[in-house]
């Protein structure tokens, strides 16, 4: 098949807490973009319920699926292809979605491709118009992963380095957890770090030696735990805790970026995961950037998060090169890259 013959991609996205359906129109216009987020569903328990979390994929697959192709102003017997994500998540979570996806493809009788999240995610930013060229240095900064890959074409990454214990966004979600912020935390301790100091409080930054490219988050962690238990701050002081935990974060993600960029002679950086989303590594990126040759690409903040239109984009990819899967494909809780 040539390019010519996926004009309409569905993918699906069901691997953790949120169920995503989006159309593409070859392979770069977003057509539609759905999510049904279950985030509500989750907080009472302060975190993602696995199997609350494939009830609910079950409850919004096909309903979001119609509204993505209503929306997308199409009919299903036009598609060209079904894009899922395969792995890695929550095995019953990506079990609904490749469910349906497979059972989409069987009766339009259409190809079927399997994704991994990460790679949709390192493929987020191409959905804009300025796309990043091949190669460039990927950050995957999400709820699960934190690490940064040298990310040659479609289906052709390098991982660089990994983190070592927590993801970023599990220690954002963690220490909101400990403020009493709710989950999922980054997003609110983004805006309440706005509002406090970033140099009130010293928290340690973690491998900040210069021969590691490798990421730790949980020393960070429990050095704010420690502060809260000895300091038991009020409501005021939470702003300057949040802050100063950001910075902490931040400043390692971009130094780390940094010393990559330059050990692999990449002068693109594109940015990928949930917390991409946030205000202050998004600044810090940009200037960095700038200061440093760096071209920055920074996806739409709808498209940092989980979302379904970087599974569609990464799936065009692989389609055009010939690659598809057959109905026996499977779910993988864990895969990594390569
Ligand atoms: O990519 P994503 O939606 O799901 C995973 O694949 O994990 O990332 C979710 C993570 C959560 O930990 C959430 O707290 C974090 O991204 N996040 C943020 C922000 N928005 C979402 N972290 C910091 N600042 C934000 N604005
Ligand atoms: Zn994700």
């Amino acid at each position: 098949m040539s390019e010519r013959d996926y004009k309409l991609i569905l993918a699906i996205e069901s691997s953790c807490d949120e169920t995503a359906c989006a159309v593409l129109k070859d392979g770069h216009q977003i057509l539609s973009s759905e999510i049904a987020s279950q985030v509500d569903e989750h907080a009472r328990f302060g975190g993602v319920v696995p199997e609350v979390a494939s009830r609910q994929h079950l409850m919004a697959l096909f309903p979001l699926t119609q509204r993505a192709i209503d929306n997308a102003g199409i009919t299903l017997d036009q598609l060209d292809a079904i894009a899922v994500t395969r792995a890695p998540g929550l095995v019953g979570a990506l079990l609904v979605g490749v469910s349906g996806a497979k059972a989409l493809a069987y009766a339009l009788k259409i190809p079927l491709i399997g994704i991994n999240h990460l790679e949709a995610h390192l493929m987020a930013a191409r959905l804009q118009e300025r796309k990043p060229k091949f190669p460039y240095l990927g950050l995957i900064v999400s709820g699960g992963h934190t690490a940064l890959y040298n990310v040659k074409g479609p289906g052709n990454f390098d991982l660089i380095s990994n983190t070592r214990d927590d993801a970023a966004g599990e220690a954002y979600d963690k220490v909101a957890k400990m403020m009493g912020l709710g989950y999922p935390g980054g997003i609110v301790i983004d805006q309440l770090a706005k509002k406090g100091d970033k140099d009130a409080i010293r928290f340690p930054r973690a491998m900040m030696r210069k021969d590691t490219l490798d990421f730790s988050f949980s020393g960070v962690k429990t050095s704010v735990r420690q502060y809260l238990d000895k300091h038991q701050p009020t409501e005021e002081d939470l702003p300057d805790i949040c802050a100063s935990f950001q910075e902490a974060v931040v400043e390692v993600l971009v130094k780390k970026s940094l010393l990559a960029a330059r050990k692999f002679k990449l002068d693109r950086w594109v940015l990928a995961g949930g917390v991409a989303a946030n205000s202050r590594l998004r600044r810090q990126a940009e200037v960095a950037g700038k200061n440093n040759a760096l071209e920055v690409f920074l996806p739409e903040v709808q498209f940092c998060t989980d979302n379904a239109a970087m599974i569609a984009i990464a799936a065009h990819q692989r389609l055009v090169l010939g690659q598809k899967h057959s109905l026996d494909m499977n779910a993988a809780a864990n895969e990594s890259l390569f």
